[in-house]
């Protein structure tokens, strides 16, 4: 039986294209295409499998081996390190780490800073770096509101085009670390299957180029 390399991909557009990317690089599924709430889908001839994954998640079936390969967006890579290769930078899914303030904000450092983030590990290994005491507010979403509601002082978040910030009146201060989309791969599997997982890196180079 034909070696099958298990692929998560994230659920969405950046899947989307990322899969585009695959067929591109000769590692098509055709039924990937067909509509329905189907996640799983292969070609035995080309030896793929797919599936979708919540995006946050991708990491967690590669570090654990459910998935050989996977593709994760630097942000949750440097958030939850998990312990996989890191094998290609896919060059989309461009965003930036920032900090973000009310436009107004002076940064009074003799007080901690109230930050509120859903990446407390990038924040605080960030604060950590510059000797700055903060106060970390972890939220799950609309972080936005923290410091328009006096929650917190600034926001540690994503900023893709800027929009979100400009629409609420806040604004970056300052750049953590770029983002995009990388390919992950399980230690383990990597090694016995690298013959192929390495081709379908070279493929998807190529593509890049
Ligand atoms: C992210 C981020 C910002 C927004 C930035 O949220 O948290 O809210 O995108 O994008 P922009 O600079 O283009 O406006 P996302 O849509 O990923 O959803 P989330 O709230 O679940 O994080």
């Amino acid at each position: 039986m034909k070696q099958m390399i298990n692929i998560a991909l994230p659920k969405g557009r950046l899947g989307e294209k990322v899969y585009a990317m695959f067929e591109t690089a000769g590692f098509e599924c055709p039924s990937i295409k067909e509509p329905g709430r189907k996640l799983i889908f292969e070609n035995e001839e080309v030896g793929v499998r797919y599936f979708w994954v919540k995006p946050s998640d991708v990491a967690i079936y590669v570090e654990r081996g459910a998935a050989d390969i996977g593709i994760a967006g630097k942000d949750i890579l440097l958030e939850y390190k998990p312990d996989v290769y890191e094998l290609l930078d896919l060059g989309i899914g461009k965003c930036r780490m920032a900090v973000a303030a009310k436009k107004n904000f002076r940064d009074d450092t003799e007080k901690t800073l109230r930050v509120a983030t859903k990446f407390t590990n990038i924040a605080r290994e960030y604060y950590a770096g510059k000797c700055r005491d903060i106060d970390i507010i972890h939220l799950n979403g609309s972080i936005e509101l923290a410091p328009i509601l006096g929650l917190s002082d600034v926001i540690v978040d994503i900023v893709e085009t800027g929009t979100t910030l400009l629409e609420n009146d806040l604004e970056p201060i300052e750049t953590i670390v770029p983002i995009s989309a990388r390919v992950i791969a399980n230690k383990a599997n990597f090694k016995f299957k690298s013959e192929k997982i390495e081709e379908m890196i070279k493929g998807l180079s190529s593509v890049l180029r």
